[in-house]
């Protein structure tokens, strides 16, 4: 999620917090604002960048020593002035920044609105501010005392920052699952997502755990868990330089984007995967989803990596719900005269959620009668806005240009979206659904173990870098990810590789294996696996190099490559999430070692809104 940043002390807040909330730039964002204290409460707010916040509000009374800045990646309610942070209680008397997710956010509201309570924004944090508003009010209790009240009732992620018009010079904070560091400094202190906004004041920080919350004024940090205790502050020296921070301490966005992906697939599920209860709750999806059971056909429309998405997704809808599926390029399916019949259900898979050829192909389909539901990582994106439904993939802002954290996450939710389906509709027995709910959620641990062997797909990078071209070879729900790992190396590196159905090879391909030909096979245990072993036999007996991707403990199929790359088993359906990190930062290390600018390869655009 985004960023926040507080400051109390003697000098003027303001300045230090706009500064601080450009630096945190870099973590992408759809609004921003700030909240200053002088007695009376001024909250400043508005969708876009921080530059037209700042725009905004010159000549306001920007005076005050006490702030809260925030920059916001929504994820409840669409980027716009009233959903921008900071939200002000109903009272007025309160105001409040958040990153994260209040996952029980719906009971809570309800539980307000029977109060009586309005709410001005479709935010998840206006609802928790007002549940710490209503139990201050109701006990009688400090600000600090209403909040771990409020905490201890609250699931999902959050840190949050909070001004109290009568508590002067105060800030309170806490965090859960989501980042807070305290810059110390002498007489005033600094609060932020990451140091970012504090190291040109101090290099004094205090790194704020999970389930801690924070009483800050100028020349006093307490610290206390949720049960009251206080807790010695442990004071750390930063040795580390603000281009490094923005990164995560990564050398480019794209390696800290692949590693954050057990985080952002785990983020993907949270609040809709019960394991325990054998449901998915996608409220999104809900609302169509008997349309969704009825279609004669349902249509993935997306480009680039998403469409390969929407191709592993055919092999799984087909196989759970028993529906044909076609997977469209987005480009393609605009500009021929496409049959959309009434009924026909569209799956539109986009990252940006801006992607002008998708957008088109939606706008389209939709005129003639069809269901559209996005899956979109930008809330409040244009194909998100146009959809009639869908599901958010909450993976985050994602900066490096190949896309990484969004295609697993992308998978994580039209795997749920399809065994929703298959389980309403009755195409899956009770066993295989709850094997299913469980392998998926063993998915961001099993994608943590893969990310251990960084180190040996490095030295494979270094061994493989001036290969000429590259084959991507897989079978089944395999080859989409060998399309997918082509596409990554193609986009990184600027070496030429493709991807092909493994038993497509005989068709013409194999006429380009020689010795110096390196094909890596996506050949991890599945129904398809003797098949693949049989390919990579044909490519050794023409002196090829393989390197495949195979599951632990394969050791048969280990014995006849070049090299490989190990990921744990799981069932096929959950498996090209695993199978696609190995790729991933194989096409990292080799840009890398070539010297490019991985963050941002040559010819290419984050968000294709061109035609
Ligand atoms: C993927 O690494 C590329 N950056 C590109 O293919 C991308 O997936 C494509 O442009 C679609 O973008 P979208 O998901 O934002 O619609
Ligand atoms: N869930 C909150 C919202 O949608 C905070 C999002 C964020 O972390 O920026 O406003």
């Amino acid at each position: 999620m985004c960023g926040i940043v507080g400051y109390t002390g003697p000098k003027e807040a303001y300045p230090v917090i706009i500064k601080g909330l450009k630096r945190l730039e870099y973590r992408g964002y759809d609004s921003t604002g700030v909240a200053l204290q002088d007695g009376a409460l001024k909250v400043y707010k508005k969708k876009g960048k921080v530059a037209e916040l700042e725009d905004a509000i010159v000549g306001k009374d920007l005076h005050g020593h006490t702030g809260i800045g925030h920059t916001r990646w929504a994820t409840h309610g669409e980027p716009s002035d009233a959903n921008a942070h900071p939200h002000q209680s109903s009272s007025g008397k309160l105001a409040m920044i958040h990153n994260g997710i209040i996952e029980n956010y719906v009971q809570l509201k309800q539980e307000l609105i029977n109060k009586g309570y309005q709410f001005k924004s479709e935010t998840d944090t206006e609802v928790l501010l007002n549940f710490i508003e209503e139990i201050k009010k109701n006990n009688h209790c400090s600000l600090e005392e209403a909040v771990r009240v409020a905490l201890k009732r609250v699931t999902g992620a959050y840190v949050i920052l909070l001004l109290d018009a009568d508590e002067p010079e105060t800030i309170i904070a806490a965090r859960k699952g989501s980042p807070l560091v305290i810059g110390i400094g002498k007489g005033e202190h600094f609060l932020g997502s990451d140091a970012s906004p504090m190291l040109e004041y101090t290099k004094e920080v205090v790194y704020v755990n999970d389930y801690e919350l924070a009483i800050v004024k100028p020349d006093e940090l307490i610290l206390k868990n949720l049960g009251n205790e206080k807790i010695t502050p442990y004071v750390q020296k930063l040795d580390i330089e603000l281009a490094a921070i923005e990164k995560g301490g990564y050398e480019h966005f794209m390696l800290k984007e692949i590693f954050e992906q057990p985080h952002t697939i785990y983020d993907c599920l949270r609040g809709r995967l019960d394991t325990a209860g054998g449901t998915i709750i996608m409220s999104g999806i809900q609302q169509y989803a008997d349309q969704v059971m009825k279609a004669n056909r349902i249509v993935m429309i997306a480009c680039g990596t998403s469409w390969h998405a929407g191709l592993v997704a055919e092999y799984i809808f087909e196989e759970l719900c028993r529906i044909n599926v076609e997977v469209e390029y987005a480009s393609e399916f605009r500009y021929r005269n496409p049959v959309i019949n009434p009924g026909d259900v569209i799956i539109a898979i986009s990252q940006s959620g801006e992607t002008a050829d998708t957008l088109v192909a939606i706008e389209n389909a939709k005129a003639q009668g069809a269901i559209i539901l996005g899956v979109v990582n930008v809330v409040g994106s244009s194909i998100a806005r146009v959809s009639h439904g869908g599901a958010y993939t909450h993976a985050g802002p994602e900066i490096g240009v190949a896309s990484t954290k969004a295609f697993t996450a992308q998978l994580a939710v039209l795997t749920m979206i399809a065994l929703k389906i298959a389980h309403d509709k009755g195409t899956i027995d009770r066993d295989r659904y709850m094997h299913l709910l469980n392998e998926l959620s063993e998915v961001p641990n099993k994608v943590e173990t893969v990310l251990k062997s960084k180190d040996k797909i490095k030295k494979l990078a270094e061994k493989y870098k001036d290969a000429r071209d590259f084959l991507y070879l897989g079978r089944g729900y395999n080859f989409p990810v060998a399309l997918e790992g082509a596409l990554k190396l193609k986009e990184i590196s600027y070496i030429h590789a493709e991807g092909y159905p493994a038993a497509e090879m005989k068709h013409g391909p194999i006429a380009l294996v020689d010795e110096h030909l390196p094909v890596v096979v996506v050949a991890t245990k599945d129904a398809y696996h003797q098949k693949v072993v049989s390919n990579i036999q044909e490519i050794k007996a023409r002196k090829g190099k393989v390197i495949a991707v195979i599951s632990e403990g394969d050791t048969d199929t280990a014995a006849i490559c070049d090299d490989v790359l190990i990921v744990p088993e799981a069932d096929e359906i959950v498996a090209p999430m695993l199978s696609v990190v190995p790729l991933q930062l194989l096409a990292y290390y080799i840009g890398v070692a070539k010297g490019f600018d991985v963050d941002k390869p040559r010819n290419l655009a984050k968000s294709v809104t061109v035609e």
